[in-house]
């Protein structure tokens, strides 16, 4: 018998590049970043400050085209499609946690969370079942009591669990989380922390998590460490996904 065919990574990078050109000034954030994430593991991406971890989250999510080398999911080259086939990818298939939330702050908790599905245009007949799992997803993570109130009227962590159940809502294969606890106390982050990990179980779902912090990177299944533009190759091997 052939051996088995390697598994298609979800997310890949190779050969990374991002450039930034401020005036006279030309800054290398990213300087051929290679990286393979297997579907259902989570990986976290550590790095200080400024060392590109955001950049290259937003390249890998499809928000930011990088300035050489190719970022995948599936196999699928994300640049190479046209910004509409790439937006209606991202919409169905990736779901985004933000540092500072980003919730909208004229919409209700719940419509927040139903949000991803509208900007799909949901068929009436869906309707009911789409309310169905935002309410599912508010109750998730504790928040079923908000679903009317308005963002501001919450604190930071639960403004982050809103986010969450937002980023979950269309069921995402890929769920990218950047500095999500980085503006939370530590008793708020853990609560957030504990709803990512939560939420996104199951054999399929694959995290990747950027963060500073040494003690959440050791709660996904493998960390890399953004240095100098570029991953550097971990002395430990990678934990088989689960
Ligand atoms: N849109 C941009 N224009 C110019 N410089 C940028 C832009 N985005 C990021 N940078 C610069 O790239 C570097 C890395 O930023 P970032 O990816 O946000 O790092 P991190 O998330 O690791 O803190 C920083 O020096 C930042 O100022
Ligand atoms: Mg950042």
């Amino acid at each position: 018998m052939p051996p088995p065919a390697p598994t298609t990574p979800r997310i890949e990078a190779s050969g990374l590049c991002r450039r930034f050109e401020i005036g006279p000034r030309t800054i290398e954030v990213l300087r051929g970043v290679d990286l393979a994430v297997a579907p259902g593991e989570r990986l976290a991406v550590i790095g200080a400050s400024g060392s590109g971890k955001t950049t290259l989250l937003h390249i890998l999510a499809g928000l930011d085209r990088p300035t050489a080398g190719v970022a995948r999911l599936d196999g699928c080259d994300l640049y190479a499609m046209s910004d509409g086939a790439r937006a209606a990818l991202r919409q169905r298939r990736i779901g985004l946690v933000f540092q500072a939330y980003h919730l909208l702050p004229e919409l209700s908790v719940l419509d927040n969370v139903l949000l991803p599905a509208r900007i799909g245009r949901i068929r009436s007949a869906e309707f009911a079942a789409v309310r169905r799992r935002a309410r599912d997803l508010l109750e998730r993570v504790g928040l079923a009591d908000r679903a009317d109130h308005r963002p501001n009227e919450l604190s930071g962590g639960e403004q982050q669990r809103v986010a969450l159940a937002r980023a979950l809502m269309n069921d995402p294969d890929v769920v990218f989380a950047d500095e999500p606890t980085g503006n939370l106390d530590s008793e708020s982050g853990e609560a957030v922390l504990r709803c990512l990990f939560e939420l996104s179980a199951g054999p399929q779902r694959t995290v990747i998590l950027v963060t500073h912090n040494p003690e959440i990177a050791a709660r996904c299944d493998r960390t890399v460490h953004l240095r100098d533009g570029r991953i550097e190759s971990s002395p430990i091997a990678p934990i088989a996904p689960h």
